[in-house]
């Protein structure tokens, strides 16, 4: 780390499922992890940090769109507990020690090369049965979504446009998508019909999920930055065509009743 100009720390639990039973996994792969890489930072002389934060730590926020300075900030799964503890502690780096941040609340990323997320999840649903395909919950959840190039773009943006301490911005697209019409659009995309969606009902998807999101872009907007997929439902769109035509490849086409 010595004579680096700027750390991005990107590295998190992804399995916000699992964390929602093993209560010490955001702590340590989240939290631990963040505070371990700001000592690591000040004992070697780094002082500028670029942290991937998320929409979960407003929780379930009375006001959508959700802008920036919404609070207060009551995050409803450890994982987002998680997010806004590392924030917290990369503030207080920065005021304690001279440190320059820029934090960055995702929506939901898609696009390819994906690890894991709904498209996948759905996919690798489909490669078993191609007859029924689970969704969790009632199908309603909406939230926005934005291709990963965007997200990096955004984070750039970001970077050369604001110089305060600590710099914070939402990431993400306008509106949102339902979790319905994306298990429609992988069915489509995977070339399938006749498909039988069953949902687990519920209206979160497990717990912790927050069911309904939409991000205020104002603030990235204002600085002239605009992602290359504005909507969240042109973004969902270009990213299921992508992740879908990526792991017809990687894990094999579904076979079933075709279009
Ligand atoms: N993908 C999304 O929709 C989304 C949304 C909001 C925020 N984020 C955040 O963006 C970042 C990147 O997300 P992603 O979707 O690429 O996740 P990912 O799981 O694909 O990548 C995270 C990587 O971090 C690594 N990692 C975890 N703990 C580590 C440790 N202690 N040391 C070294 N490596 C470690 C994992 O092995 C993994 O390769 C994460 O911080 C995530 O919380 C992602």
């Amino acid at each position: 780390m010595k004579g680096s100009d700027i750390v991005f720390h990107l590295a998190a639990n992804s399995d916000i499922i699992k964390s929602a039973k093993d209560t010490r996994i955001d702590l340590e792969q989240g939290t631990i992890a963040t505070y371990n890489v700001l000592e690591a930072m000040r004992g070697n002389g780094v002082k500028k940090i670029v942290f991937t934060s998320s929409n979960v730590v407003y929780g379930e926020a009375k006001k959508l769109p959700i802008p920036e300075d919404y609070g207060p900030l009551f995050p409803i799964s450890m994982y987002g507990a998680s997010k806004l503890a590392c924030e917290a502690l990369i503030s207080a780096f920065c005021h304690n020690f001279g440190f320059k941040a820029w934090i960055y609340r995702f929506a939901n990323v898609i696009g390819s090369r994906v690890t894991h997320g709904v498209m996948l999840d759905f996919y690798r649903k489909l490669l078993r049965d191609s007859r029924e395909l689970e969704v969790l919950g009632d199908g309603k959840q909406s939230k926005p979504y934005i291709l990963v190039d965007d997200i990096v773009d955004g984070m750039l943006f970001g970077m050369a446009h604001s110089s305060e301490d600590v710099n914070y911005f939402n990431l993400g697209t306008e509106g949102m998508t339902l979790v319905s019409r994306i298990a429609d659009d992988v069915i489509r995309a995977a070339g399938l019909r006749g498909v039988k969606v069953r949902f687990t009902g519920g209206v979160r998807g497990w717990p912790g999920d927050v069911a309904r999101v939409s991000l205020d872009m104002g603030k990235l907007t204002a600085l002239g930055w605009r992602p290359r997929c504005g909507s969240s439902d042109e973004a969902m769109r270009e990213g299921v065509r992508a992740i879908v035509a990526e792991l017809g490849k990687s894990l094999g086409p579904v076979k079933g009743k075709t279009i």
